[in-house]
């Protein structure tokens, strides 16, 4: 079917054929970023997960590779985990002088039985073996308490041990394992990456009633602000009853010692949402980025557990969103400390064509945009919105992409971000997008609230990247990101940006097609 065929993304990640989820084992070693995801390549479902491989010189343009990391049999599975460069060969499993070992730290599954096991590769990652004495961390050392009690099929009613992150603590000079328990995290220290010692857990006070859900896929890693350089970042996903309905991310700002994590008092005691959006889930971030660069850089699966396993592509099942570079920084209408995302730049080498547009007046009812075909492509947007626009209770302005031709009278289609300054909320629509009924979970209107700065300064920057199935909207530097995916017609190629109720001056507007 060449309509399925079409949804296949052109800048995002996406395996060859078969089911992906997570992104896994996220490093970066001699020139090559490697991507590692939970894989099951024989089927487009989700049955006994391997690690896949891929890898990619600019985080773009990805080659797939042989499984790094498959099941011992049929029912067991190569689970979430971290990758990072062992620099001192502190495993003691290198082998050639001059290429530093690669350590897998995964979860492995089977029965619902869960415990970390560890790979090494001597090759740049192009083989692996596993660590005769794995486990490296037992089941039973868990609270058995912890059992999800969730609807996920993957996971029945099982203890949660799982989704190992490892990172190398300086300030201690020890390497950290931190991993969820299901409703808070544990952190594990080690000298030697073997063994491992439990150091203390965290959030079973933060694990919240009112989004029960598991608590999967955690990170932890130090960030700076202008003011303070010595500030912790705890990224948690949780299976379901998030922002969005179903999978989401949260965050968490505070202090880690090497022994335990603490919140900050600018982190308002609460969870932070990543992404608003609802296909933005199981983001981990980049191991061993060179210093010189200091970027944070996440991957996430682009889907949602709620639906995820019934997308309408065709060969197949599952794709990450864009990898973005985090920052932190205390917002100051809340005082608090809040982490931006920006898609990596390297996205932009891929410029196809520009067009650009400069303080125009949009009139109501006009599309500035209404020449512009498109599939795949970037708007940047920048409003300086009239204070008298934010006491219309009838004014939007917006845009709609994926739009099918104003000739197709009987068919049509689009997927919409209207912005409404009287409350100061985006609305985003995807009824229209094209494929919506392939699963009765798949909800298509979500909306956001923004806080006061916009209508105190009037400013509202735009910018939105769409790609065959997807639309991710960054709102002001990256201080709101949506991520969501749409299944419209490959010929659905218009565009609009377009004012309800008066007319608005744009200061620019640059559509990158790529
Ligand atoms: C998150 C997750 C992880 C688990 C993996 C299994 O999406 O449920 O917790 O390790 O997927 O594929």
């Amino acid at each position: 079917n060449i309509r399925y065929l079409n949804y296949r993304p052109l800048y995002h990640f996406s395996p060859d054929t078969m089911w992906m989820n997570d992104p896994n084992g996220l490093v970066y070693y001699d020139q090559e970023y490697h991507l590692f995801f939970q894989h099951y390549p024989y089927d487009k479902k989700a049955m006994n997960i391997h690690w896949g491989h891929a890898v990619s010189k600019d985080l773009i343009t990805w080659t797939q590779l042989p499984i790094a990391l498959p099941p011992e049999d049929a029912v067991a599975g190569i689970w979430s985990g971290s990758a990072f460069v062992d620099w001192n060969n502190a495993s003691g499993f290198q082998k050639n002088h001059n290429t530093k070992p690669l350590i897998a730290i995964y979860t492995h599954q089977k029965h619902g039985h869960q415990e970390q096991h560890m790979a090494y590769s001597n090759d740049r990652g192009r083989t692996w073996t596993k660590y005769v004495n794995n486990p490296i961390l037992p089941m039973h050392s868990i609270d058995s308490k912890s059992t999800e009690e969730n609807d996920n099929i993957l996971t029945l009613v099982h203890p949660v041990f799982r989704d190992p992150k490892v990172f190398y603590h300086y300030e201690t000079e020890s390497w950290i394992l931190v991993v969820s328990g299901g409703t808070h995290v544990k952190f594990y220290r080690s000298d030697n990456l073997v063994n491992w010692k439990l150091m203390s857990e965290w959030g079973k006070e933060h694990y919240s009633k009112t989004h029960p859900g598991v608590w999967e896929c955690p990170d932890l890693f130090k960030m700076e602000t202008e003011q303070d350089k010595n500030v912790w970042v705890l990224i948690i996903s949780i299976n379901r009853n998030s922002v969005s309905g179903g999978s989401g991310m949260q965050y968490f700002v505070g202090t880690f010692d090497g022994v335990q994590f603490t919140l900050n008092s600018k982190s308002l005691n609460t969870s932070l949402w990543l992404d608003y959006g609802p296909d933005y889930y199981a983001g981990i971030t980049y191991s061993d980025i060179p210093h010189y660069d200091n970027r944070r850089i996440m991957i996430s699966w682009m889907n949602n557990w709620l639906y995820g396993r019934d997308l309408p592509t065709s060969v197949w099942c599952g794709q990450m969103g864009i990898p973005r570079s985090l920052k932190l920084y205390i917002d100051h209408y809340t005082n608090s400390y809040r982490l931006s995302q920006q898609p990596v730049i390297e996205l932009y080498h891929y410029q196809r064509k520009l067009i650009s547009f400069h303080r125009q007046m949009i009139h109501q009812g006009s599309n500035l945009l209404e020449n512009i075909l498109g599939v795949t492509y970037i708007i940047t947007a920048s409003f300086n919105l009239n204070t008298s626009i934010f006491n219309c209770q009838t004014c939007e302005l917006g845009f709609q992409f994926r739009k099918s031709s104003e000739n197709m009278k009987e068919y049509k289609e689009y997927t919409t971000i209207r912005y409404v300054p009287y409350n100061n909320t985006i609305y985003f629509d995807r009824s229209q997008s094209g494929e919506t009924r392939f699963h009765s979970g798949f909800r298509t209107n979500y909306n956001i609230t923004l806080d006061d700065e916009v209508f105190d300064k009037g400013l509202l920057k735009f910018q939105i990247l769409v790609d065959r199935l997807s639309v991710e909207l960054f709102i002001n530097d990256g201080k709101y990101a949506f991520t969501a995916l749409i299944f419209p017609d490959f010929n659905s190629q218009n565009m609009a940006l377009f004012t309800n109720g008066a007319d608005v001056m744009i200061d620019y507007a640059d559509i990158l097609l790529l």
